[in-house]
């Protein structure tokens, strides 16, 4: 089967959720392909992630329809990036502000790209959102797998999954909306930083002691970005593709901190099981008694990394020409963008330098 056919946008493009991980990638390869670009900030919030660039600012809230009129006004196609992001069962006012950002905002921006006559419209989606075999969760995960929702899900989960909906209900009313799903971002311009990131430069400043076995099926940041202007130029309007570069296990992972940081591999492994009991209770506590304590190793994130979720890529890879490359590029450009600002010190030996460090011997000088 070929590749859809490649549809051509050159109009102004909104992005939402720029200055976030994801959103800071794509704003800046659509600046690379000369897009006209506009993007819709929160005032007042970390906006770092677009510092410098040439691009239109609007100063708006999703939650808010009239800040998306103006947003969307004149663009003939929208990427919606923006979510919160969150893998912590913080109670019920917790989980409405998810909805509220989430599903009513997403809401609000295909009824405002509807009345503007916006051409197409990328969602990005949320592997989390993606059914699994309740019999083995390792099984690789497709686009037709159906979310179960009687489960520990977190409400952040669920709110991707009613994001779809409002995606597919937009669809159904004459808007061309697109998802595009991400499994576990790593890359660079992580300005907030994510989970991730914040695990990469702990790791390197000695502050990894532990972790958990696991895995988890991980996207780089080129791949995603990837994926997000392939749905928008080759996808089928009201369809969902899933995006993931490789699966990697926490001790695959723990490897690459050590080769890309250089400091010495965190060796304390700390048995799921046992984690799991120990975060629901740290989560219980830090939840009631330390609302503003940031919670890393949550009871949701250690399920999912001992669900050992993969994805299956086939669809995104049979209709858009998608290509996943390696994870361990991703690691790389991630260091190299915290050391660019100074939150890890710079790497001495170059990424091929410690790529033909790792090689046999024999591989290197070519003998059999
Ligand atoms: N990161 C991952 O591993 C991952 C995995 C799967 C799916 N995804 C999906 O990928 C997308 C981007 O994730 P990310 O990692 O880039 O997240 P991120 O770094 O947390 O960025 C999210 C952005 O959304 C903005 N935003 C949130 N609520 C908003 C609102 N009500 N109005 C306007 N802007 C709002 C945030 O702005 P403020 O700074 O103002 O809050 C922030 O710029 C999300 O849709 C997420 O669900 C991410």
């Amino acid at each position: 089967m070929a590749v859809n056919e490649h549809r051509r946008f050159d109009g102004k493009v909104l992005l939402t959720g720029a200055a976030g991980h994801l959103g800071a990638n794509l704003v800046r390869r659509l600046l690379d392909e000369g897009r006209d670009v506009r993007v819709l900030l929160r005032p007042g919030d970390n906006n770092t992630g677009v510092d410098g660039l040439e691009l239109e600012r609007i100063y708006g809230d999703l939650r808010e329809p009239a800040s998306l009129e103006k947003a969307v006004e004149g663009c003939e196609t929208i990427f919606h990036v923006a979510a919160t992001i969150s893998t912590v069962n913080a109670g019920a006012r917790a989980a409405r502000g998810i909805f509220e950002n989430n599903v009513l905002g997403t809401r609000n921006l295909l009824s405002a790209a509807k009345d503007a006559d916006v051409a197409r419209v990328v969602v990005t989606g949320s592997f989390s959102a993606v059914g699994y075999d309740l019999d083995d969760p390792s099984k690789p995960g497709h686009e037709r797998r159906p979310f179960y929702p009687f489960d520990k899900s977190l409400p952040y989960a669920h709110t991707k999954v009613l994001v779809e909906h409002e995606c597919l209900k937009a669809f159904a009313d004459g808007l061309d909306v697109i998802i595009a799903t991400s499994c576990a971002l790593i890359g660079p311009h992580d300005y907030n930083p994510s989970r991730m990131g914040q695990t990469i430069i702990d790791h390197t400043h000695g502050r990894l002691r532990a972790y958990v076995p696991g895995g988890f099926d991980w996207v780089r940041a080129q791949d995603i970005v990837d994926g997000h202007m392939l749905a928008m130029h080759r996808g089928r309007g009201g369809q969902k593709y899933i995006f993931s570069t490789e699966y990697k296990e926490i001790d695959e992972i723990m490897a690459l901190l050590h080769e890309v940081t250089g400091r010495p591999p965190t060796r304390m492994r700390i048995p799921g099981s046992v984690m799991a009991v120990t975060s629901e209770v740290a989560s219980f506590v830090l939840t009631n008694f330390f609302p503003n304590v940031h919670q890393l190793l949550t009871p949701g994130a250690i399920r999912i990394l001992r669900m050992r979720r993969r994805a299956d890529t086939q669809k995104a890879q049979t209709e858009l020409g998608y290509r996943p490359t390696n994870v361990r590029e991703a690691f790389y450009e991630a260091y190299e963008h915290f050391a660019r600002r100074g939150l890890v010190p710079s790497r001495v030996q170059s990424r091929e330098a410690s790529a033909s460090r790792r090689e046999p011997s024999s591989a290197r000088t070519g003998a059999a």
